[in-house]
């Protein structure tokens, strides 16, 4: 079973994440990590930073890749999530910009770009510690339902609730990508360890599909359940229509977990 925890409010949620990650980066100061964006992880990347600099922390060893990208936006459209990224955290640690990686969203070829990021991803010897998101269709990176479970980072349609969902993020007038380059599941599912970070109750429906449905391409996050170490960390809404919840929090009260870093 996936270690389940779940706190009092996303503030406590998103600072159990911010925690993980700089562990990681303590114990293994050259680890490649697995980036997400979306509005949840704002705030963990506010978190990161200000940490960062109290605990004198250097990103200077590590690597990262995010998982997916707008197709049709260049690094440098206000709305790439290589611009999130930038303004969000790399802008203000001391990572290499060399050593960020996202699919590039205005590359000429997008299939050849998604089998370049993918041996990339292979060849920088994989993902140590991957931070997902989840949608409300429950999809990861921008893997939708239909997913196929075994996918290696490719070209993917946005489902009308996800371009819906993420409208809030362009201008009135502007259009909203239809497609993106996104990591697979497999890829995604190759990461030695894995955080997804859910908060609020438009997410508690995700969740529960997530956690204690059938493992199934309509809810592409439930590929999850076949991890050997992935770690859920959600707040009471996004927990509220878990069936076990209270056997989830008599393993971790208030979303406490005694846990070896490894
Ligand atoms: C986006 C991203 C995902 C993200 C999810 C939820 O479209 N591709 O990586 O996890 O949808 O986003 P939010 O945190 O804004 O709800």
């Amino acid at each position: 079973m996936a270690t389940i925890l779940i706190h009092a409010d996303a503030k406590a949620a998103e600072n159990a994440t911010a925690k993980r990650l700089l562990d990681k980066i303590a114990t293994k100061p050259d680890a490649t990590l697995g980036l997400a964006t979306g509005g949840t992880m704002e705030q963990v990347y506010a978190i990161l930073i200000e940490k960062a600099r109290e605990l004198n922390l250097s990103f200077a060893g590590l690597k990262s890749f995010n998982l997916d990208e707008y197709i049709g936006l260049s690094a440098d459209h206000p709305q790439s999530y290589r611009t999130y990224m930038n303004k969000l955290l790399f802008d203000h640690v001391d990572i290499k910009p060399e050593n960020t990686h996202l699919p590039r969203g205005d590359a000429a070829d997008p299939a050849e770009e998604a089998r370049r990021y993918e041996a990339m991803i292979t060849e920088q010897g994989g993902i140590d510690l991957q931070l997902l998101g989840i949608g409300i269709n429950g999809h990861i990176g921008f893997n939708e339902p239909s997913s196929s479970l075994g996918s290696r980072t490719r070209i993917k349609k946005l489902a009308i609730s996800t371009m819906e969902a993420n409208r809030r993020f362009f201008k009135p007038d502007e259009a909203v990508p239809t497609h993106a380059l996104t990591m697979g599941i497999a890829t995604i599912m190759q990461a030695r360890k894995v955080i997804l970070l859910a908060t609020g109750a438009a997410k508690a429906d995700a969740i529960a599909a997530a956690l204690e449905g059938p493992v199934s391409t309509a809810c592409p996050a439930s590929v999850l359940q076949f991890h050997p170490d992935v770690t859920v960390i959600i707040d009471e809404d996004a927990a509220s229509k878990l069936k076990l919840r209270d056997f989830y929090e008599s393993i971790h009260p208030g979303g406490e977990e005694v846990y070896f870093v490894k």
